[in-house]
């Protein structure tokens, strides 16, 4: 019974069911302003932040299990793919509720966006579209573990950029914001402290 429990928080039934959620709430969201745009905007709002927890999560989960070796740990590490791949569905209900926001009030979408925002967040999606399609066993294969890698890699720490400028450049007008900004302070330190420990040469006692 716990075994059959247990699988549900595991691997891509993990997935499935964080995905699920996902949907359901932000259909009920926009279901609260009866599918208007102020809904539909609830949605972009509320989807950013999922994925800022569901990147924090799998950005942060080799760093936490490396430094605090523990069953949540060790879960979150292993679960890493699973969780990015939920980024990335949450992501997908970001752009789903952008593209519903445009057609809906398109004065509005142009002045809540800007040619900047544009470049910076389609290469943030090019980068989850490519990171998503690589988190197979069978894609990430084909283009072998060093582009997998630098891909990964460079995707992830341009991604926590964005959420840095996205959620940063609110912070003036609403300084709750600044919140949002802890956890990917958090996450950049775990790695950088890693980092740093795994480039310190162990002093070896003698004698
Ligand atoms: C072309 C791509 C994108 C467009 C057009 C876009 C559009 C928008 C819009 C219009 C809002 C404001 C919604 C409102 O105030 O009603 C928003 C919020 C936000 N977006 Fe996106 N977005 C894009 C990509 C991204 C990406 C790639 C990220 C992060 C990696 C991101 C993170 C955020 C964040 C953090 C917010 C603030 C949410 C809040 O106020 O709590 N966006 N986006």
């Amino acid at each position: 019974m716990l075994a059959r429990r247990q699988n549900w928080f595991e691997s891509w039934r993990l997935f499935a069911v964080l995905s699920l959620a996902l949907i359901v709430l932000s259909l009920w969201i926009a279901g609260m302003r009866q599918f208007e745009v102020d809904g539909v905007r609830m949605v972009i709002r509320f989807t950013a932040r999922t994925s800022l927890l569901f990147f924090c999560l799998a950005f942060s989960a080799a760093a936490l299990a490396r430094l605090w070796p523990n069953a949540w740990t060790r879960w979150q590490r292993r679960n890493r793919r699973y969780l990015g791949v939920t980024f990335a569905a949450s992501h997908g209900i970001h752009a789903v509720a952008i593209v519903c926001f445009a057609a809906m009030a398109p004065t509005d979408f142009m002045s809540a966006t800007s040619a900047v925002s544009f470049i910076f967040g389609g290469v943030g999606y090019a980068f989850i579209v490519a990171m998503a399609a690589t988190s197979f066993d069978r894609t990430a294969g084909a283009i072998g573990p060093r582009a997998w890698r630098i891909l990964h890699l460079s995707g992830g720490y341009y991604l926590w950029f964005q959420f840095m400028v996205s959620f940063g450049k609110r912070v003036p007008d609403m300084p709750l914001y600044a919140l949002f900004l802890v956890p990917l302070l958090a996450v950049m330190a775990l790695r950088l402290i890693v980092m740093a420990s795994a480039r310190t040469p162990r002093t070896v006692p003698t004698g």
